[in-house]
């Protein structure tokens, strides 16, 4: 593995898009379920090598607020795939000292998977590793308009006026604003498209696609990302000048 040269050109969160699994399987002539049950050792896989990295913060798309467009007998194996997962994994992450957090609209989940939610957050909200977020029925739209709401409550209770509101105040109200924003942002599968994840917090995120399947994505796949990522100068507006000069300084 070829380490990024800086100390700080690990990134301190990854946001993925775990795409893939259905066209993994069909290669195989396999149903896509295989490929999301693969797709779960992937998961397993990468949360290991992030916390290996000392990457603070993964971000996983789990389920798409769009994907109960999928015919009714995935979603509801994806359903069950999820309930299992996480009863299954949860324990060994809490000894990891992962904290596990769930982003997106959870009301629309069934009761025994939002039950699994709320424990597995509650188990591991002292731990100090690595925070693994999984969005699930998580849509960038639902997130901007959920955080509207919450501003727009505090103008009719009379203690904002519409004028007051800044991007620092809808920031503070989108999901994740306890967090540094993403760094990374990897999508397997070979889709160049963002697919409504996070729309506000990838402002400035670097992108990274790769055609590789989420199911064989390992941890060389992984560390070329890193590596790709460690090479790429930030510039946040400013000239590439500038910002060796701010790294001199
Ligand atoms: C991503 O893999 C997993 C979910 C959306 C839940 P897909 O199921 O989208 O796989 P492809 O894109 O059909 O290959
Ligand atoms: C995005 O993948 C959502 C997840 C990986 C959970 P999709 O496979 O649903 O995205 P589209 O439909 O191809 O854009
Ligand atoms: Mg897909």
């Amino acid at each position: 593995m070829t380490m990024p040269d800086k100390m700080n050109a690990v990134p301190q969160h990854v946001a993925i898009i775990m795409d893939g699994n259905g066209r993994w399987a069909h290669t195989r002539m396999l149903p896509r379920y295989v490929g999301h049950r693969e797709g779960v050792k992937a998961v397993r896989r990468v949360v290991e090598a992030c916390r290996n990295r000392g990457i603070r913060v993964l971000t996983l798309f789990a389920f798409s607020s769009e994907n109960w467009r999928r015919p009714s007998d995935e979603v509801g194996w994806l359903m069950d795939l999820f309930i299992r997962t996480l009863k299954k994994e949860v324990e060994t992450l809490h000894r990891n000292g992962v904290r596990i957090r769930f982003i997106g609209d959870r009301s629309a989940f069934p009761a025994d998977l939002r039950e699994q939610i709320t424990q597995a957050e509650a188990m591991t909200v002292h731990n100090r590793g690595l925070n693994l977020v999984v969005a699930a029925n998580y849509g960038g739209h639902w997130d901007i308009t959920q955080a509207c709401r919450a501003l727009a409550q505090r103008v009719a209770a009379g203690d904002v006026a519409p004028g007051d509101i800044t991007a620092e105040m809808i920031g503070g109200q989108i999901s994740l604003s306890d967090l540094p924003e993403p760094d990374l942002f990897i999508r397997t599968g070979g889709e160049q498209r963002i697919s409504n994840f996070l729309l506000w917090q990838l402002a400035y995120t670097e992108l990274y696609f790769t055609e590789i399947l989420w199911p064989a994505f390992d941890e060389k796949a992984l560390d070329d990302a890193l590596q790709s990522y460690a090479s790429r100068q930030r510039r946040f507006g400013r000239t590439g000048e500038q910002v060796e000069q701010l790294k001199g300084a």
